[in-house]
């Protein structure tokens, strides 16, 4: 896997976060194996080949609070809804990050169409959150929801 700084963009359109910290499930408290970080050097070499190193910056992170779902990433972009995926197989899942990713980019709001989605990111899709201050057809004032009693 190159450098971290070698992977890092200044001025990229989104940010991929990899844990390298997760161990795999049912592994013991002490095994060495890190999915998340075999995930970032397959997804670092293939960013780097092709060509999309300085439009989709790479950082591994240290635990982002689901553990148990290994291998896990996030996309974050200014102003668009974070989504956070799990249960990524760092054997296969680059290919469908990068997919993602562009739809991701393309978006507006960073809400790619369903069909859009490849199938490892459809089902380890753990969360989508708004950006701060985020507006948003999906968002709505609760003391205004009609559905509130
Ligand atoms: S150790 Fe990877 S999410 Fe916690």
């Amino acid at each position: 896997m190159p450098p971290l700084s070698a992977t890092m963009s200044k001025n990229p359109d989104l940010e991929i976060y990899i844990c390298g910290a997760c161990r795999p499930k049912n592994a013991d408290a002490d095994s060495p194996l890190r999915p998340g970080r075999d995930l970032a050097a397959d997804l670092a070499e293939k960013l780097e080949n092709q060509g999309l190193a300085q439009r989709f910056s790479l950082k591994m992170m240290q635990c982002m609070s689901v553990c148990s779902r290994p291998a896990t990433c996030a996309f974050i972009s200014p102003g668009k809804f974070t989504f956070t995926i799990g249960d990524l197989d760092p054997k296969t899942a680059a290919d469908d990050i990068i997919t993602f990713a562009k739809f991701y980019a393309e978006s507006p709001d960073g809400i790619p169409a369903w069909r859009d989605r490849p199938e490892q990111i459809r089902k380890g899709t753990i969360s989508r959150t708004p950006s701060f201050s985020a507006t948003h057809q999906r968002i709505t004032d609760p003391k205004q929801d009609e559905t509130a009693e």
